[in-house]
């Protein structure tokens, strides 16, 4: 009775036959697996959501490559390392993987390097012994113990400080770590997805980052490109936001006036998906119309000039101010005047001034209109001769 009380599964009265102990075994083995069971679907469905590949939006030609890649690289062990800016879908990716690989069923656990105090991290991934540093009040197992069998996200690996990039070396080569303040050798089985925004190659010549574990890490490269290099992409994007927005939000859903659309089309979208998903978000709040309308999106514009203004340049062609025009009349001025010089330079073709410019033929010629500058371009109008 006590024995039962303090917790024992089973007990077996004398005397009793072996089958019966076979039996009582048998049913602890049951109940432990199906505890082990619950535990992984919890944390599969709790902690983390289920990624799928439909879940990565877009109809553009890159996109389409970029599903194909994730649907050929994820059955195999590969290590994977996803490059690209800031908000261009990296962890869609990272989930795709996982959740197409044959680990789907085991963990999936994210860490994000760069969310962690440096002198944490260590202790965070490969776990710690009682009394390995002050607050060390009793063993803990890492991240790379919990993930065993499955695959483990590191997430802003270029933000990891170069003693812990030598343990992940290590780690890398066969699976082993030890615990901070240990000395066991361990061994797991995981799988290694390691994304960044940073400009890995530069990290690398700045000494912050180590070229043999890049090497090690970039067996399976991803790059999920930026939005403004998605032909397409984006209007598809905005609609696919503003459906899911407002069924959130129980109201009919909206979609994107024409002059909307061609304010989307000619932003530059630094922040890639993430931004363009916030300014849905808020435009499926504020419009009151039955149509998104340019109003009920942010102004473009006054961005542009903060990070133009940021990188530099500006007084290159900008020459003398005239206060007589206000801000705004300036500013305006100070476009006209970039985008002459580049027009002049390539004759009016739209295609090479574009280039020149970074942006893309569409937010050239929007620009163009808006400053009045549309109508003298080789082959006119909107033909493709241009
Ligand atoms: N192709 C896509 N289709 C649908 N949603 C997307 C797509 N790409 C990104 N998103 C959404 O945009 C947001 C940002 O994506 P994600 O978090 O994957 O970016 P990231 O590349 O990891 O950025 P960061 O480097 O800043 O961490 C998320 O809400 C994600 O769901
Ligand atoms: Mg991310």
């Amino acid at each position: 009775m006590e024995a039962i009380q303090n917790g024992a599964v089973d007990y077996l009265s004398k005397p009793f036959a072996p089958e019966e102990l076979l039996h009582a075994v048998d049913r602890c083995r049951k109940q432990f697996d199906l505890e082990e069971e619950n535990k992984t679907l919890r944390a599969s469905t709790s902690s983390s959501p289920v990624y799928r590949l439909d879940q990565i939006v877009g109809e553009s030609s890159k996109m389409d490559d970029l599903r194909q890649f994730i649907e050929t690289v994820a059955p195999t062990d590969s290590t994977v390392l996803i490059l690209g800016e800031s908000g261009t879908g990296k962890e869609l990716v990272a989930g795709a993987i996982h959740y197409l690989s044959s680990r789907k069923d085991q963990n999936y656990i994210r860490l994000n390097c760069a969310a962690i105090p440096e002198n944490l991290l260590e202790s965070e991934l490969f776990g710690h012994e009682k009394g390995a540093f002050t607050g060390a009040l009793r063993t803990k197992a890492g991240r790379v113990e919990e993930a065993d069998g499955g695959t483990i996200f590191l997430d802003e690996i270029g933000d990891m400080s170069r003693p812990l990039q030598a343990k992940l070396l290590r780690f890398l080569e066969d699976g082993s770590f030890t615990r901070v303040g240990g000395n066991e050798e361990k061994r797991v089985n995981v799988r290694i997805i390691a994304a960044t925004n940073r400009d890995i190659v530069e990290a690398i010549k700045e000494n912050e980052f180590r070229e043999d574990l890049y090497h090690r890490l970039n067996v399976m490269q991803f790059r999920p490109p930026p939005l403004r290099d998605r032909e397409g992409d984006v209007i598809m994007l905005a609609e696919y936001f503003l459906s899911q927005n407002c069924k959130n939000l129980g109201r009919t859903v909206l979609h994107l006036s024409q002059d909307a659309q061609s304010k989307l089309l000619s932003h530059q979208w630094p922040g890639n998906v993430r931004e363009l998903r916030n300014v849905m978000e808020r435009a499926s709040i504020i419009e009151q119309t039955d149509e998104v309308q340019p109003e009920s999106l942010p102004d473009f514009e006054l961005e542009a000039r903060l990070r133009a203004s940021k990188e530099g340049g500006v007084s290159e062609v900008g020459g003398e101010i005239d206060f007589e025009l206000g801000f705004s009349g300036s500013v305006a001025e100070f476009e006209r005047k970039i985008i002459q010089t580049a027009l002049d330079q390539n004759q009016y073709n739209i295609n090479c001034s574009a280039e020149q410019l970074k942006m893309t033929r569409h937010s050239l010629r929007y620009r163009m209109q808006q400053l009045g500058l549309a109508n003298n371009t080789r082959g006119g109008g909107d033909s493709n001769n241009e």
